[in-house]
C-alpha cells in the first residue's frame, strides 16, 4: 500500500535510499493538488481498463536491481544515481509496481520534496512538467514495475540543473497555480 509524507531532506549519497521519513504525513488528495495520481490497482484487467481509459496504448516491463546489471556494481550505482536526479518529462510518467517496492520523490508548490513509496498494486501518475526522482530502498533494492505510455516512450529526462522550462513544465505550473 502506498505511503506518502514529507521528506526529511537528511539525505547523502550514502543513505537516499533510506527511508527519509519527517513524520509529517501527506494524504492522497494533496498528492493530487500537484497532478499526482494514485491508484490501488489489483488485477490485469483493472490495469487494461485504467490504461485503455487514458489512452496509454504501450507498455513494458522493467527490473531494477544489481541482479539486472549482472551484479556490475558500477553500472547499477550509475544509473541509481540518475534515477535519482531531479528532473521532468515532456509526458506523463506512469509506474505500476509488481514486485518489491520504490520510493517516487516529487515537488509540492512550494519546492518542498514529498516521498511516495509504492509497493506492489501501486500505480502512481506523474503529470508532465513535475520535478522528480526516483530510488529503490534500502530494505528491498529490487523493484520490478510496468512503464505505461501513450504512443513512443519519450524518456529524455530534463534534469533541473539545466534550468529548462520547456512548454510542459509552464503549462504544468499553470495547472497547480489555479
Ligand atoms: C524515470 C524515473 C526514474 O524517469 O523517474 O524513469
Ligand atoms: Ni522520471
Amino acid at each position: 500500500m502506498v505511503t506518502a509524507y514529507y521528506h526529511d531532506d537528511k539525505d547523502t549519497p550514502e543513505n537516499f535510499t533510506d527511508a527519509h521519513n519527517s513524520g509529517e504525513p501527506v494524504s492522497l488528495a494533496e498528492l493530487e493538488k500537484i497532478g499526482v495520481l494514485y491508484y490501488n490497482v489489483k488485477t490485469t484487467e483493472e490495469l487494461d481498463s485504467l490504461a485503455s481509459k487514458r489512452n496509454y496504448k504501450n507498455r513494458d516491463v522493467v527490473n531494477l536491481n544489481l541482479a539486472a546489471f549482472n551484479n556490475d556494481i558500477e553500472a547499477y550505482t550509475a544509473k541509481m544515481k540518475q534515477f535519482y536526479k531531479e528532473h521532468y518529462h515532456e509526458d506523463e510518467e506512469i509506474r505500476y509496481i509488481v514486485e518489491g517496492e520504490g520510493y517516487f520523490d516529487v515537488r509540492n508548490k512550494d519546492d518542498r520534496w514529498i516521498r511516495t513509496r509504492l509497493q506492489p498494486n501501486d500505480l502512481l501518475i506523474l503529470p508532465a512538467g513535475i520535478y522528480h526522482r526516483f530510488t529503490l530502498t534500502s530494505e528491498l533494492k529490487q523493484v520490478k514495475a510496468v512503464r505505461l505510455f501513450q504512443d513512443e516512450p519519450k524518456w529524455e529526462a530534463i534534469n533541473r540543473d539545466l534550468g529548462k522550462n520547456s512548454a510542459a513544465r509552464t503549462e504544468y505550473l499553470e495547472t497547480i497555480s489555479a
